[in-house]
């Protein structure tokens, strides 16, 4: 059965009021479409998801958010909780983003707490992984990956319509995108843990991410096992989101 792609923008730490006119643009660009290939996920900064979530009513674009605790709740200051994000609107969160696991030290393990949280508030998590420049150079980089799948995905992970997304850490905010080959190559291997520890492992959404731009979408998108893409820089601009969206 072929899977549906996302496309998902992640805004990361950018974003105040005045950045729903891009959001604005974005669900007047799709409205002159109408039907799209692709689901269509924006997940602005946790201050935003609510304005973010009433502005895109009436649209078929959906809103998530970039994090949530390991707690459902309690004395974290600071922190959002995963039934927070669903009560301002989300029904998406991003969880183990590699500036997450670099900026907060988090583990595969807090990464899979998250996810059961998650999971239990009602939000999709999508998952990241991604190796970094010198575990590729050395040669590990489907060691580090396959582990990190294996420590972050909940055992169930295939029921759950969890997603995945493959973001080799070289790539993202440097403008160099991974080759076809390694692509191609990476998104085989996770598929085959997947396949290999879930029934309906062949059915989970593999995202890709790192630096993609209207140029490369396509090539991106056309990749085998690729089934959609997490964008951030480019999604902070509607026509930039857009253009990938058509590309798929
Ligand atoms: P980028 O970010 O598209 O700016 O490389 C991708 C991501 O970190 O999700």
């Amino acid at each position: 059965m072929a899977i549906r792609p996302l496309i998902a923008g992640n805004w990361k730490m950018n974003g105040t009021g005045a950045s729903l006119e891009e959001l604005a643009r974005l669900k007047t660009l799709l409205s002159e479409v109408g039907s799209m290939e692709s689901e269509v996920l924006i997940c602005p900064p946790a201050t935003l998801v609510h304005r973010a979530f009433q502005l895109a009513e009436g649209s078929d674009i959906l809103i998530g958010g970039q994090d949530c605790h390991f707690h459902p709740n309690g004395a974290h200051t600071g922190d959002v909780s995963a039934a927070m994000l669903v009560d301002a609107g989300a029904g998406h969160v991003i969880l183990g983003h590699s500036e997450r696991r670099a900026d907060h030290g988090e583990t595969n393990a807090i990464v899979k707490s998250k996810a059961s949280c998650a999971i239990a508030a009602g939000l999709t998590p999508v998952i990241c992984v991604g190796e970094t420049l010198m575990e590729r150079e050395e040669g590990r980089a489907e060691q580090v990956v396959g582990l990190q799948l294996a420590e972050s995905l909940p055992a169930d992970f295939g029921d759950l319509g969890i997603v995945v997304a493959y973001e080799p850490v070289w790539a993202i905010g440097t403008g160099k995108t991974a080759t076809a080959d390694d692509i191609k190559a990476m998104h085989g291997f996770i598929r085959s843990l997947l396949v290999s520890s879930s029934e309906k492992g062949s059915g989970a959404r593999l995202l890709y991410g790192g630096s993609v731009k209207p140029d490369n979408a396509a090539a991106i998108l056309a990749t085998p096992e690729v089934n959609g893409a997490l964008v951030g820089g480019a999604s902070l601009k509607a026509n930039d989101f857009f253009s990938i969206l058509m590309a798929a």
